[in-house]
């Protein structure tokens, strides 16, 4: 299997808009919302399935949600199939202005990033 076939291959970046989107990159592209809180201070939260709803069953549920600003790590979630939304929010301070991305990780499906945030 050629590796742009696996989802499993590497991060999968549906880089469009929603509405041209199919399903499978509408149920699993994240979706970054910002809130500025001053001082530096910035509220992030990170939904999978905003789009369209991803499943969230034992066999097929999303694992996992890490937020990016550039390279520089800031935070993951893990969730319990089943039990927990694949929603993850973050309180962050940033001593530089790299965009925020964010990733989640399918079960089934492998990983996929967000579209780049800009800060203000
Ligand atoms: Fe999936």
């Amino acid at each position: 299997m050629e590796c742009e076939e696996d989802l499993f291959c590497g991060v999968n970046f549906a880089d469009k808009d929603p509405e041209e989107m199919d399903a499978l990159e509408r149920k699993h592209t994240p979706v970054i919302e910002v809130e500025e809180l001053g001082d530096g201070e910035y509220r992030v939260t990170v939904k999978v399935g905003e789009y369209k709803e991803h499943p969230n069953e034992h066999n097929h549920f999303i694992e996992s949600i890490e937020l990016y600003s550039g390279r520089t790590f800031l935070g993951r979630t893990t969730f319990a199939s089943g039990r927990a939304d694949p929603e993850a929010t973050f309180v962050i301070n940033l001593d530089h202005e790299h965009p925020l991305v964010a990733f989640e990780r399918c079960n089934l499906h492998g990983t996929w990033r967000s579209k780049e945030v800009e800060l203000e």
